[in-house]
């Protein structure tokens, strides 16, 4: 992977991305790259680059040494006019011992990029929040540390945008999904029990999941990246929602129906989670011009794992 900027025009639209080793920052790259940007992504010495290799030749790759001055050279080099701001530690219950890494990646380091991006003069910011800073559908009610750690930076962008300019919109996504997702998310759960055929042990699978297919979720990074370059100043909010919501239960019902696949599924097997979300967030304003192109049923045969056939156990 190169480590110098490629030369600049005026024309060249160069985007800097923060979590491009992760599965949506992952996929989001990918289509930067098709789409001409000149990519820029930031690494730190433990990252993974293996899911980028294809694009190897293609993106820019910055090692942050954890410091400011780093950052702040950093952003120097990549002059960007977009920062794609993805990186993030999720943990569903943190622990003790996780409070560092929880505030290190997604406040710190977060802050960093922002006083970066001004030391530079870079006024653009896609940045990407949850549905679960809204438990119970409320204006604010953070499910868990995480979720309280998005909110968090969000208020410390508002100091950004009233004080220094700064232009954000924050793309605020529920449950995504594709092919290749290692993540340990639901459809990836169940293609995998397809395959082994092993119990699953579930909750009673009452709550309700809003699902998006992962084109749909990066084609709303790269069209919010459009609208900041007219948006003149502020942080705009959006969730990026499929538009319907199912209980579990009926996303597995759907997945058999579908795949073709019968999952051996242990309902009430485990508890529901400690503020497990029964019910979505929908007090969301839409992402003008954005709307979910790939339905449930097109989603789940497009993320068919390889070494699994849909027609065979139909
Ligand atoms: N269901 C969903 O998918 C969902 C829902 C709501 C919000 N989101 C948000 O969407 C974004 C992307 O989610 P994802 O599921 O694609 O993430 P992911 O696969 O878990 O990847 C996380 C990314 O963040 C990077 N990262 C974490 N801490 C870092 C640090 N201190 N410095 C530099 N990089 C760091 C990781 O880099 P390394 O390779 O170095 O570990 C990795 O690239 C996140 O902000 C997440 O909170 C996702």
């Amino acid at each position: 992977m190169s480590d110098t900027a490629l030369p600049l025009n005026s024309n060249v639209r160069v985007a800097l991305v923060t979590g491009a080793t992760g599965y949506i920052g992952s996929n989001l790259v990918k289509r930067l790259v098709l789409e001409g940007w000149v990519v820029h992504i930031i690494v730190r010495t433990k990252s993974n680059l293996d899911v980028l290799n294809p694009l190897a030749s293609s993106i820019i790759q910055h090692m942050h040494d954890g410091s400011t001055k780093g950052m702040i050279d950093l952003v120097a080099q990549a002059k960007p006019n977009t920062v794609f701001h993805l990186a993030s530690l999720f943990l569903v219950q943190h622990k003790p011992e996780d409070i560092e890494a929880l505030i290190t990646s997604n406040l710190l380091f977060s802050t960093q990029l922002v006083e970066a991006m001004i030391a530079n003069g870079v006024k653009s910011l896609v940045n990407t929040g949850t549905s679960w800073q809204h438990y119970h559908n409320e204006d604010y009610n953070p499910v868990n540390l995480y979720a309280a750690t998005k909110q968090a930076f969000e208020d410390i962008l508002s100091y950004y945008v009233e004080a220094q300019g700064l232009k954000v919109i924050t793309l605020k996504l529920f449950d995504t999904y594709g092919p290749n997702d290692t993540r340990a998310k639901l459809i990836n759960l169940f293609w995998k029990a397809a395959h082994s055929q092993e119990v699953l042990h579930m909750s009673p699978g009452e709550q309700v999941i809003d699902i998006v297919y992962i084109d749909d979720v990066v084609a709303a990074f790269i069209l919010a990246a459009e609208q900041l370059c007219l948006q003149t100043q502020g942080q705009k909010i959006f969730g990026i929602s499929s538009g319907h919501t199912l209980r579990l239960m009926d996303i597995k019902d759907k997945f058999e129906l579908i795949t073709g696949y019968k999952l051996k599924i242990n309902w009430g097997g485990r508890p529901y989670r400690e503020r497990e979300v029964m019910l979505t967030w929908n007090k969301f304003e839409k992402l003008p011009g954005w709307c979910p192109t790939i339905s449930l049923e097109e989603g789940l045969i497009r993320s068919l794992p390889k070494d699994l056939k849909i027609t065979d156990a139909r």
